[in-house]
């Protein structure tokens, strides 16, 4: 997919690079992002809405992949931001990145971010409870400003992949319920106080989303909403975000429809509630993280030791793992994967990837199909750019990987690997042995 192919050392390459010169050159692991890629998928969404005609913003859900050059990549294909930190409020400044263009979300956003959001000048915050609401309400009043705010609302709707459940009251940490009167409580307030300009309603029904179902029903749960509040309350959204979660394919199991597919369906969904409803057509926002950087991420391993229990396993071990791929662990998420240095070769035997971490949870890929990998092999393991640097810890003290960004034949560092010094530059030694 993407730019990926087999060159003709049989070797993967990305973006028009060789991915096993690239592991030699940056180490492994090592992550290498398909930027062709990315900009397509982003490319994809903001076509899909010009063609309709409406007003929209795609967001880029960083929670998804993070750094400076991603945040300015973002910004290159003129996509918003999505943050959900301090830090990755943070790495959007350091970059550059359109203040204007950023929305913030968080459900429990401290009063030290709040205010380098508001001294920044973020685009809009997402307030997602009522603790919130009064925070940003003193300091609306102690900044002299009238903060732009989305109301995160819970519609009930819950979604993962192909399932999405219908609840009368959703038992989520995020967000004003839609059914029990608080999302009308927060509205009110945020309404009759002068530190607010209510810009609209914000939701997220859930991540790796196969249907277009579960957004069909998240609008009209809405938009029944907000017909009644236009009554009440003279209120009208200028923008309806229906936040992300469109699904990717990790394995040959899943089974994604194309990004525009996502937008026909919200986008007529959108068009007939307001038709229904007599309203005016709000913006229509959507935040996708995955969608929009998984599938154009790979990782790529040295393979090192092997064990082979008789007639059970054999488990191929790599260098990284849980520290780099949190995924398969926490959420038993499944990948598909290749010997980079030897594509073609025929697949001889059923192997398990082993991470290095010291435990026995930390299993990468169960029963894949491999040619006979030998130390010095190298693994690539495909759809790892969203929530995979993202989740990366320093377990078992070993170093955070590399990121490498590939386009039209050339490669670019992005992100450094970390080193030992890295890992221990905020220790600070017992204090009986510096007295000594
Ligand atoms: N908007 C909001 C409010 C969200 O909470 C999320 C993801 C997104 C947008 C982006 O969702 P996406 O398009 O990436 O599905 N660590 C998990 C995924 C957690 C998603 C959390 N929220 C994973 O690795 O699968």
């Amino acid at each position: 997919h993407g730019t990926s192919r087999v060159n003709d050392k049989g070797h993967l390459e990305i973006g028009g690079v060789d991915t096993v010169e690239l592991a030699k050159e940056y180490g492994t692991p090592l992550y290498i992002y398909d930027v062709a890629l990315i900009r397509a998928r982003a490319r994809a969404f903001k076509d899909a809405f010009r063609r309709h005609g409406v007003k929209a913003q795609v967001a880029y859900a960083s929670k998804a992949f993070s750094s400076i050059a991603m945040v300015q990549l973002a910004e290159e294909e003129g996509l918003s931001l999505d943050v959900v930190s301090g830090g990755e409020l943070y790495t959007a400044i350091q970059a550059g990145f359109p203040p204007e263009r950023i929305h913030f979300h968080g459900n429990n956003k401290s009063r030290e971010e709040l205010m380098m959001a508001l001294d920044h000048g973020v685009g809009c915050i997402v307030v997602d409870n009522f603790y919130e609401l009064e925070l940003l309400e003193q300091l609306g009043k102690q900044y002299g400003k009238t903060i732009a705010v989305l109301i995160r609302v819970t519609p009930g709707v819950e979604a993962h992949t192909h399932d999405y459940i219908l609840t009368g009251q959703e038992d989520s940490k995020f967000g004003f319920d839609l059914n029990n009167g608080q999302a009308e409580q927060a509205l009110e307030r945020a309404l009759s106080s002068s530190s607010f300009s209510v810009l609209g309603i914000h939701c997220h029904i859930g991540s790796q989303i196969f249907e277009t179902t579960g957004f069909v029903l998240a609008a009209q749960k809405i938009f029944k909403k907000i017909a009644a509040w236009k009554e009440a309350y003279g209120f009208v959204p200028a923008v309806v975000n229906l936040g992300g979660g469109f699904g990717i394919r990790y394995t040959k199991e899943d089974d994604p429809i194309p990004v525009s597919e996502y937008v026909d369906q919200i986008v007529s969904e959108v068009k007939k509630q307001v038709s229904e409803q007599n309203i005016a057509m709000p913006e229509i926002w959507i935040e996708p993280g995955r969608s929009l950087v998984g599938d154009a991420g790979t990782t790529i391993y040295s393979i090192g030791s092997r064990k082979d229990v008789p007639n059970v396993r054999h488990y191929v071990a790599v260098d990284g793992g849980m520290s780099d791929n949190i995924r398969p662990a926490l959420y038993e998420a499944k990948y598909e994967a290749v010997l980079a240095n030897r594509v073609l070769d025929e697949e001889n035997e059923i192997v398990s990837i082993a991470g290095k971490c010291c435990e026995s949870g930390d299993m990468l890929i169960w029963d894949l199909p491999l040619p006979k990998a030998k130390p010095g092999d190298y693994l690539a393991v495909f759809c790892t750019g969203a929530y995979g640097y993202s989740m990366a810890n320093n377990y078992n003290r070993i170093p955070r990987p590399a990121v490498v960004f590939v386009e039209n034949g050339e490669a670019q560092l992005v992100v450094k690997r970390e080193t030992y010094e890295d890992l221990v530059r905020l220790d600070l030694p017992l204090k009986t042995k510096v007295n000594k």
